[in-house]
């Protein structure tokens, strides 16, 4: 599949775009039609599973205000003809074509990618100018938007402000996108669209976790796990000199103890991993309502059932001694490394009754009962 990067190849991209600075891609996407509309999204943020927000203001006024979703009818009746945008994210999970935009995304690891945020705009709609913490791909799907980006800029927020809208900010390049351009961010550039028309801009997110975010997550994972890591111990104590103070040997201990549950590589390798495949994940997939046994599983794939990915399920792997473990949204399963690349296939993996031996079609009926993949029967 085409990179959608115009003329530049995706060795080019990355070794001189990502994570570094800032590109602009006109005709990304040549002939770009979006499947869904702004009424599509409309509908969307009135779902409670869907997690949306209206904001309106704009930056001359520092006006702004952000309500969350659900939304109800009444909620877009009352809003004007100008200066306001609706944004929703993880639309690519809602609605499972648009994973085939996603694909396109496939020269970044699958692990690196978030979602498809989708915002409509009406003219002068904007959420101000601000930074966010992730590359993004801000492609232009309909209706023009200026954007304006500054490398350089004044950290400070606006204050009192409901959303993170920088007090300053002094473009350094400008571009109108039509549909079909897109516009790569590395983090930390300073960006501020605003509808020309009404409009839609798609974009794709990556996510990158913060030290905290790993060291949260590893401090909930050992929680959960059967021994929750070794404990404080000191046989040698000694009677306290000073009332109240921890001495510097047992801080010593202490941050001992502490680095010890990192310490361990193929642990906490597992521990990355099974993060990363839950990682920004808003909602956990469910169990189907009835089990399916290996036997029925091999029956209705020799019958032509397909395999679905739950589009809440994010799956990657890593390669272990005997073959590989693969993680699905914080759950590991064994297999070996052809069925964690296979089932990694994005959202349709093309597997057959006869590709899977014994152990094959066990994870395979394990992975589905736990609501990671959907069976799919031919009409
Ligand atoms: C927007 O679509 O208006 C906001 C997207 C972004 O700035 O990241
Ligand atoms: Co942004």
């Amino acid at each position: 599949m085409n990179a959608p990067l115009g003329l530049l190849t995706t060795q080019q991209f990355l070794e001189e775009y990502w994570q570094k600075k800032p590109c602009l891609i006109r005709q990304a996407i040549p002939g770009f039609e979006p499947l869904l509309d702004g009424d599509d999204l409309a509908g969307l943020a009135c779902e409670e599973m869907a997690e949306s927000r209206l904001v309106s203001g704009t930056f001359e006024a520092q006006d702004w205000t952000l309500a969350n979703g659900p939304f109800g009818e009444s909620d877009f009746a009352a809003l004007g003809d100008e200066n306001w945008t609706l944004l929703v994210q993880d639309v690519e999970k809602h609605y499972a074509p648009l994973q085939a935009l996603i694909q396109q995304f496939s020269f970044i690891p699958q692990w690196r990618l978030d979602d498809l945020m989708i915002s409509f705009a009406a003219t002068g709609g904007s959420v101000g100018p601000h930074v966010d913490q992730y590359d993004v791909f801000l492609l232009q799907a309909e209706g023009n938007r200026q954007w304006q980006i500054a490398s350089s800029f004044e950290p400070d927020l606006l204050q009192d402000c409901p959303l993170n809208v920088l007090k300053r900010f002094q473009p350094e390049q400008e571009w109108v996108l039509e549909p079909g351009d897109m516009l790569y961010l590395p983090p930390n550039v300073a960006h501020h669209g605003v509808a020309l028309e009404p409009g839609m801009t798609w974009s794709i997110g990556s996510r990158a976790p913060s030290t905290a975010d790993l060291l949260q997550g590893l401090g909930e994972w050992l929680a959960y796990s059967e021994q929750e890591g070794g404990r404080y111990t000191d046989p040698d104590l000694k009677s306290p000199e000073r009332a109240g103070e921890i001495n510097l040997e047992a801080l010593q201990d202490l941050r001992k103890l502490m680095l010890s549950g990192i310490n361990e590589n193929q642990k906490l390798d597992n521990y990355l991993a099974a993060f990363m495949s839950r990682f920004r994940l808003a909602h956990d997939p469910m169990p189907p309502p009835a089990a399916v046994s290996p036997e029925k599983l091999l029956e209705e794939l020799r019958n032509g059932a397909g395999l679905f990915r739950n589009p809440w399920t994010r799956l990657c792997w890593v390669e272990s001694p005997t073959g590989a473990h693969l993680y699905a949204a914080g759950q590991s399963y064994e297999c070996s490394t052809w069925l964690a690349e296979t089932l990694c296939e994005w959202e349709k993996p093309r597997i057959s009754a006869e590709m899977l031996d014994q152990a094959s079609l066990e994870t395979l009926t394990k992975m589905i009962n736990s609501g990671h993949f959907l069976l799919t029967h031919k009409d």
